[in-house]
Parts: C-alpha cells; structure tokens; sequence
C-alpha cells in the first residue's frame, strides 16, 4: 500500500478464523498457509538471523519464523489495528520489535538485515508489480546485509519480465519453486494457474 493512501489506517479491520479483510477487501486468508510456510522454509532462518517482516496480516508466517528463535525479528505494519493485535501476539517472546509505518517509511538506519519476509497489501493491481519491484531494489541496496536473502512470492507459476530483471540486476541468486493452495471463501486468484503460485527466494 501507497503510503499516500491515508484512508488505510482508518479502515475497519475484520478478523475471522479463514480471513483478514480491511474494509472491503481481504488481505489474507489462510488458505495461503501452504504459501506461506514453504516460503518460511525456503527461508532457512537459523537462530543467528537478524530478520525484517514486511505486513502482520493473521500473524501465520509470524508465527512460523519465530520456530527458527532468529536473534531480532523486527515486523513493519501500517494499520493501528492489526499492529493491536501484533501487539497481542508478540506477548513475552524475546527479540520481536514492532515498527508503525510503511516499508516505504524505513530509512538508512534500517540496515544490515540477515533475511526479509516480504508480505505487504495492495489494492491497486495497477501499482503492486511496481511496488514489489520497487522493494526488492531497496532491499538489496538498503536492508540487507551481504549474502542476506529475501522472500517473496507471486500469485501465478512464473516470473514476469519486469521482476526478471530487477531481480538479475540485484541479485546474485534466485531461487524459484511451485507451491499449490486451495483457494476458498473468495474469488480465486489463481483460477487461470489452477492454484498454482510461486515462493522466490533471492540472495544477495
Ligand atoms: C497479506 S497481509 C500479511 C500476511 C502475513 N504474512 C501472514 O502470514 O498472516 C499484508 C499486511 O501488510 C500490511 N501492509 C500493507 N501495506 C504495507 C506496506 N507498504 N508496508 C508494510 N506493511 C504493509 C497490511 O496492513 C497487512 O497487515
């Protein structure tokens, strides 16, 4: 999400047990475990990483990098209220820092992490391939330390050109591999690709 969009933050949050919607649309349903934990796996956190989270959303891959016990797992969020419930969620474990704000609002101070968990929220589908893209060139330039890794994903079983690009001109590795998810409750993203969605991990 723009940062620009101030009408965001205030935006009734409406959590169920399947999903996470933000007024009217759904930012993350659980169907995407599957997703979501083989890009955490994919990740190979080990317990000497210092790790950046981009999006709370249900907390699922939260949950599963705090298994490895990384030595900071620091976790960027926008909305007041799913940062509530991050709150809740972070409780006594050691070594979770909670930022306000966008990705786009961390600056050079935000350096020097061991592996990033990409996962924020779009609406515009005009201006996320711009976004993602644009993250990954920060995160090389400005996050991550040398030999840091990233993970992200796309919602169909191939890289479009464009992150091809970016990612070749930033990274030194990519690794690709198909993970398939049974989309339910919503219209399905991923109906032309017949569930089949990509986890990347690139490596500086
Ligand atoms: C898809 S959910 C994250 C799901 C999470 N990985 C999980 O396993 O439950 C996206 C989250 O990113 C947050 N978000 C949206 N735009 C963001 C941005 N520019 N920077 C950081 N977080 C953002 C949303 O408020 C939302 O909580």
């Amino acid at each position: 999400m723009d940062p620009r969009r101030k009408e965001y933050l205030s935006t009734e949050v409406h959590y169920t047990e399947e999903s996470l919607r933000i007024g009217e649309h759904y930012v993350m349903h659980e169907w995407e475990r599957p997703l979501i934990r083989r890009m955490v796996e994919n990740l190979k956190i080990t317990s000497t990483d210092h790790v950046l989270e981009i999006g709370f959303g249900l907390g699922i891959s939260a949950t599963l990098l705090q298994q490895f016990r990384p030595v900071t797992h620091t976790i960027v969020e926008p909305h007041p209220q799913v940062l509530e419930q991050a709150r809740q969620w972070q409780g006594e474990r050691n070594g979770v820092h909670l930022r306000q704000g966008y990705w786009q609002q961390l600056g050079s101070d935000s350096t020097h992490f061991t592996a990033i968990f990409f996962d924020p929220f779009c609406d515009d589908m005009a201006a996320v391939d711009d976004e993602n893209i644009s993250f990954l060139e920060f995160a090389s330039r400005t996050l991550l330390a040398e030999d840091g890794r990233l993970a992200m994903f796309c919602i169909h079983p191939f890289l479009p050109l464009d992150y091809q690009r970016a990612m070749f001109a930033h990274y030194r590795q990519v690794e690709i591999g198909v993970v398939q998810v049974e989309p339910r409750d919503t219209a399905d993203p991923t109906d032309k690709w017949s569930g089949r969605m990509i986890s990347v991990v690139l490596y500086k």
